[in-house]
């Protein structure tokens, strides 16, 4: 497996590796849901790249960037075993050079639900994405299910701007209790932890009521509301029960299906859960 930091270097070793290429970008402390990525990513591709950068400008003014999880020489260990063939490493200097004043905003997507929390944050993630997309130039890029607006964002972006590359987007991936798995999760208390499945049992009881017919967007969003309340310790941001593309509010769901989601707080830890109710 070969790092490197530069763009000179990156292109170099980049342009060594046989096509078709896929790409999954990290912002690094790799868990199982990374290493499903990098799985999918070998099952489709002849080579597999992998960047890890804390991009600065996803993070808002109040949310620490400095205290972001950090294990550089951990994740290298995982992704040799997992057997990628290059790991791009830019330094913030490579990604924003001085004199830097180029953003991709994808306006609408990254508007409600996680948008209307982060303001700024798809802005930066959407430009960071573009970047890494124009540096390492795959033609299959892989992300999680979990951030399902982070994904409804790059599809957008990917089709606006026309990249020639596949966006693949890998399920979820839980723990046996349904709870999705997430770095924030240590952070759990006992208590906590055991009561943050409700995020799940709440989606599939609103699935529950979609396959059984309902199809009114507000019964299925009391639904999940009323699957949380049985958690005591939740204290629930949103639920939002929307359009699957442009994530608008629903109050029907029509032929083309729906996203669940939900923001819910266990004590100062932050769950984030999505479904998608497939349409017809
Ligand atoms: O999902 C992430 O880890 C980040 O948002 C991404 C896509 C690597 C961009 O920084």
């Amino acid at each position: 497996m070969k790092t490197v930091t530069t763009l000179p270097e990156l292109r170099t070793a980049r342009a060594a590796l046989p096509d078709p290429l896929g790409f999954v970008p990290t912002m690094g402390y790799l868990h199982e849901g990374h290493l499903a990525l990098v799985r999918a990513a070998q099952a489709c591709c002849q080579s597999v790249v992998v960047s890890i950068f804390v991009n600065p400008a996803q993070f808002g003014p109040n949310e620490d960037l400095a205290k972001y999880p950090r294990d550089i020489p951990r994740d290298l260990a995982l992704l040799e075993q997992a057997g990628v063939n290059l790991v791009w490493l830019p330094t913030p200097e490579v990604i924003y050079p001085p004199g830097f004043q180029t953003w991709v905003e994808v306006a609408e997507v990254s508007q409600p639900l996680e948008g209307g929390m982060r303001p700024g944050h798809f802005r930066g993630v959407a430009t960071v994405v573009a970047k890494l997309f124009n540096a390492v130039g795959p033609q299959f890029a892989f992300f999680g299910q979990k951030d399902a607006q982070q994904v409804a964002v790059l599809r957008q972006m990917v089709t606006d701007l026309h990249f020639p590359l596949e966006l693949v987007v890998v399920p979820t991936d839980r723990e046996p209790d349904g709870l999705a798995r997430s770095s924030r999760n240590v952070y759990l208390t006992a208590e906590e932890r055991a009561q943050a499945p409700a995020l799940y049992r709440a989606l599939t009881a609103a699935q529950t009521a979609y396959t059984a017919g309902e199809r009114d967007a507000e019964a299925l969003r009391a639904a999940m509301q009323a699957a949380l309340a049985a958690a005591p310790l939740a204290q629930v941001q949103y639920v939002s029960c929307a359009h699957p593309r442009t994530l608008a509010e629903l109050e029907t769901i029509g032929p083309e299906g729906a996203l669940l989601s939900m923001a819910v707080y266990f004590g100062k830890t932050r769950l984030i859960d999505n479904l998608v109710l497939q349409g017809k």
